[in-house]
């Protein structure tokens, strides 16, 4: 009898939570599938290092509760060269690996086109990134829990903020998105929201804690996503300088940071991993590659990975407007 095929699973770029409930469901359905499973460690790292574990069931047994990754991630230089990716390739054909599901960002996409266009391993890209920046997926894994993290945090820093009638202005991440900052601003009530789609004005975020002020408001909540905060030289401590000097109210920066990135994946990550990862699987039994599974609608959907990378992802505006019109 001819070996069972094998497929490989890797973690790329910022890791998430629901990773390890992808990693997870991809082992169990390959494995039900008749395949063998390999996992590569450290994201790209491991498939030029060859650096591969074998996975059998047991081996993924309680991680679906579990934030980050136990394949570890990692960003790798050498696999942007043609050099590394024919390397990679090669080490895949040594170790059997026919097929790899590649759980990342955009630019683990790219990755993984360019595995199976240069060096023919068909791979198959899994949304994970907690900034919910992927355009053909309406979700990402990880996103959730993050929003509820920094909710959490907001929520806590509400408390002390209102204690001491203070301004207080919350740096949320999101490099290049505000998804994380625009559903976190709205959930925590905030009185202003600042994303990277939209021209921060200072004047306007200004106006409106003085105009509430004015009216008796006392304690503030202001989000600012990384991305804003980043092209402003001083960033968020910064901003609540200047909304202290204008305004004389007390205030305070605080950058939520990395534990965004981790803690338990709620249940849509978990939900939204594991129906992800089975397609993943499903695609690549059929011997399909270049990929890309993510969620529309609720659906499970999956697009060549080119023209995934070539969509375009628009933050929800007229949510925005709502959140600005609500605040206070
Ligand atoms: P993310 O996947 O979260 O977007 P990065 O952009 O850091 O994270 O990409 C993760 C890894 O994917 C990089 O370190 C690199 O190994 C690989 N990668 C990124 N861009 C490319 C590219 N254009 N070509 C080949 N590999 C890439
Ligand atoms: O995971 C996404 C993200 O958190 C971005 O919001 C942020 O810009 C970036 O990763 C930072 O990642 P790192 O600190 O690992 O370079």
């Amino acid at each position: 009898m001819a070996d069972a095929r094998t497929i490989g699973v890797l973690t790329s770029g910022g890791d998430a939570p629901g990773m390890n409930a992808a990693i997870r469901a991809v082992v169990r359905a390959a494995i039900k599938n008749g395949m063998k499973v390999k996992g590569v460690m450290r994201g790209y790292n491991g498939l030029i290092h060859n650096d591969f574990v074998d996975l059998e069931m047991r081996d993924v047994s309680d991680i679906i509760q579990r934030g980050g990754t136990i394949l570890y991630t990692a960003r790798c230089k050498e696999f942007k060269e043609e050099a590394g990716i024919l390397m990679a390739a090669e080490n895949c054909k040594k170790a059997g690996i026919e097929g790899l599901v590649v759980i990342g960002g955009d630019g683990s996409f790219r990755g993984a086109r360019d595995l199976t266009n240069l060096g023919g391993i068909n791979c198959v890209g899994l949304p994970g990134t907690i900034d919910n920046d992927i355009s053909c997926t309406d979700y990402t894994i990880g996103y959730d829990t993050a929003m509820n993290t920094a909710m959490e945090m907001v929520d806590k820093l509400r408390d002390t903020s209102q204690s001491h009638d203070r301004c207080s202005v919350v740096e949320v991440m999101g490099r290049r998105a505000g998804y994380i900052a625009l559903n976190t601003g709205i959930a925590v009530g905030a009185s202003y929201i600042a994303v990277p789609e939209k021209k921060f004005d200072m004047d306007e975020m200004l106006g409106k804690i003085k105009a509430a002020h004015s009216m008796g408001k006392q304690h503030f909540i202001i989000v600012v996503a990384e991305g804003v905060a980043m092209d402003i030289e001083g960033g968020s401590e910064w901003i609540a300088k200047q909304i202290e000097a204008v305004t004389g109210i007390e205030s305070r920066a605080t950058i939520l940071g990395h534990v965004q990135r981790g803690g338990q994946p709620t249940v849509t990550d978990r939900v939204a991993a594991t129906a992800m990862g089975y397609r993943a699987v499903q695609l690549l039994t059929a011997g399909i590659g270049n990929r890309v599974v993510g969620q529309q609608r609720g659906e499970v959907v999956d697009f060549d990975i080119n023209e995934a990378l070539q969509m375009k992802k628009q933050l929800p505006m007229d949510l925005y407007t709502i959140a600005d019109d609500v605040s206070f």
